[in-house]
């Protein structure tokens, strides 16, 4: 096919709902990028309306001839639209207006994972009974093509684990936090100006959207059902700059993780603050770049990097989306790659493990006695939980009670015994106030 060819073609008409950070970066690329767009669709692109909340608000110069309303249905309901970007965010407004874009048969592309995360089910069984698309690359590590590489480039593997750091905001902070000493709050701005952040921005310091993210990827690396509510989730929000400088002088980096790993048992989840060794190439991703590591059978290790959040990159990975369900406008939706990575009869529950049937290395911080004895109490106390210690490091700089840092990594552990050996620990005499714990991951 000539690029004339695609000149005269009719073009593949689509309504955006929201227009926002994500919305107006998918525009520019759009049409920045439209001949080669083209040239990779088969079919040229043009956006015909979009919806937004405040109809009076600048919009940039590249959707003046974008119809714009107020009315979200009147691009779902609009039989001229074949495809629909959901590029509003949040889950209740948004989940309606997909299912009712796919009751009127559109293919849909969208980049939010919350909504993918919770409604994901019933949004592609839905799909699959109307033989429409339903596109969502940008809702994992923003411009990463992490779930085109999980679900077809290792299409051929069993999963063992996967580990990523799937929040840009979040990096972000914890980079800026550690190099340049700037404050939690400040840095959380910045974001938020630059478009990183969410609308509710807890979601991304508390771990809620990296949680949403790891359900996707688990889902689509293991075959089981989105189930956002098994994940395990801890945020960023108190992690210290002593914890930051501690760890670093143990040789290891503090990054928020998500890692789902299959075990014998069953299924780990979890989102947390993660100690990882310095060396792993992971460990040195920093700003609001993203970054997965995958283990797998027949391949190894992969690790896939690239910028997490703004407008651009997430726009790369929508209009990639685009370019995909333009393509398969004509095939038959059966022998269509499957949502979920594996066919959907094929989706199999797998036991969920909670947070307790864990096992990882632990960083421990805790303020001791200065005096004889209070280190044998604690290893004692370590020895009875069958928890063995890699290390153990006296800081000298006393508090106003007259205690120091002791700081501990131990070896693998099961979380519960870590918990019952802390709790303990926290009773002596000799130790004031909580234990700090991080887990440690050596992701080798
Ligand atoms: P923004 O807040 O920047 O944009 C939201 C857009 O939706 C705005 O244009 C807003 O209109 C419009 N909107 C909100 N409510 C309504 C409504 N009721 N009716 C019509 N329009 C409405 O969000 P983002 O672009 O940052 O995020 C969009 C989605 O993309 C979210 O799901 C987010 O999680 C996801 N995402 C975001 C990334 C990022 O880096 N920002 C990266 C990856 C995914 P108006 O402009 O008039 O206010
Ligand atoms: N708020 C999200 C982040 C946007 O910072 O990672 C990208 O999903």
């Amino acid at each position: 096919m000539s690029v004339d060819t695609l000149t005269i073609s009719k073009p593949v008409l689509v309504g955006i709902l929201g227009l926002g950070t994500v919305g107006g970066g998918t525009a520019e690329v759009l049409q920045k990028n439209s001949v080669e767009i083209a040239r990779r669709a088969g079919r040229s692109i043009e956006i015909v309306a979009a919806s937004v909340r405040d109809i009076n608000k600048k919009r940039p110069a590249v959707l003046d001839n974008v119809k714009l309303t107020l009315d979200s249905n009147e691009i779902v309901d609009d039989p001229n639209i074949d495809i629909v970007l959901e590029l509003i965010g949040g889950t209740e407004l948004a989940k309606d207006l997909v299912l009712r874009a796919i009751e009127n048969g559109k293919h849909i592309v969208t980049a939010n994972k919350a909504l993918i995360a919770l409604h994901g089910n019933e949004i592609f069984a839905a799909a699959q009974r109307k033989g429409v698309t339903v596109a969502f690359e940008a809702a994992v590590a923003g411009g990463i093509p992490i779930i085109k590489a999980i679900r077809e480039g290792l299409a051929g593997n069993q999963i063992e684990w996967l580990a990523g750091i799937i929040n840009g905001t979040g990096n972000f902070i914890l980079t800026e936090m550690r190099d340049k000493g700037r404050d939690f709050e400040d840095v959380l701005k910045e974001a938020q100006q630059l478009g990183y952040a969410e609308a509710d921005p807890t979601f991304d310091v508390e771990g809620i959207d990296a949680a949403h993210k790891l359900t996707i990827l688990a889902s689509i690396a293991f075959g089981v059902p989105l189930q956002f509510e098994k994940v395990y989730t801890e945020g960023i929000s108190n992690i210290t700059s002593e914890d930051v400088e501690y760890a670093s002088e143990l040789g290891y980096r503090i990054k928020h993780l998500g890692i789902a790993r299959r075990v014998d048992s069953g299924l780990e989840m979890r989102v947390h603050p993660t100690l990882i060794p310095h060396r792993r190439l992971i460990a040195n991703v920093d700003g609001v770049m993203n970054a997965v590591l995958v283990r797998a059978d027949a391949v190894g290790s992969t690790l896939y990097y690239g910028p997490g959040a703004g407008a651009q990159p997430t726009a790369s990975a929508v209009v990639a989306d685009l370019v995909d369900v333009v393509r398969a406008l004509t095939t038959d939706p059966g022998n269509r790659v499957p949502h979920l990575a594996f066919q959907p009869d094929a989706i199999q529950d797998i036991e969920m493990l909670s947070i307790n049937e864990a096992e990882t290395a632990f960083y421990l911080r805790m303020q001791v006695r200065d005096q004889a004895g209070v280190l044998a109490d604690i290893t004692r106390l370590f020895a009875d939980q069958n928890i063995s210690i890699e290390a153990i490091v006296q800081k000298e700089q006393k508090d106003d009670q007259g205690c120091v840092p002791l700081v501990i990594l131990t070896h693998n552990v099961l979380e519960s015994n870590m918990i019952a050996a802390i709790e303990k620990i926290e009773n002596l005499s000799s130790v004031t106030g909580k234990v700090i714990r991080i887990r440690l991951e050596t992701l080798g």
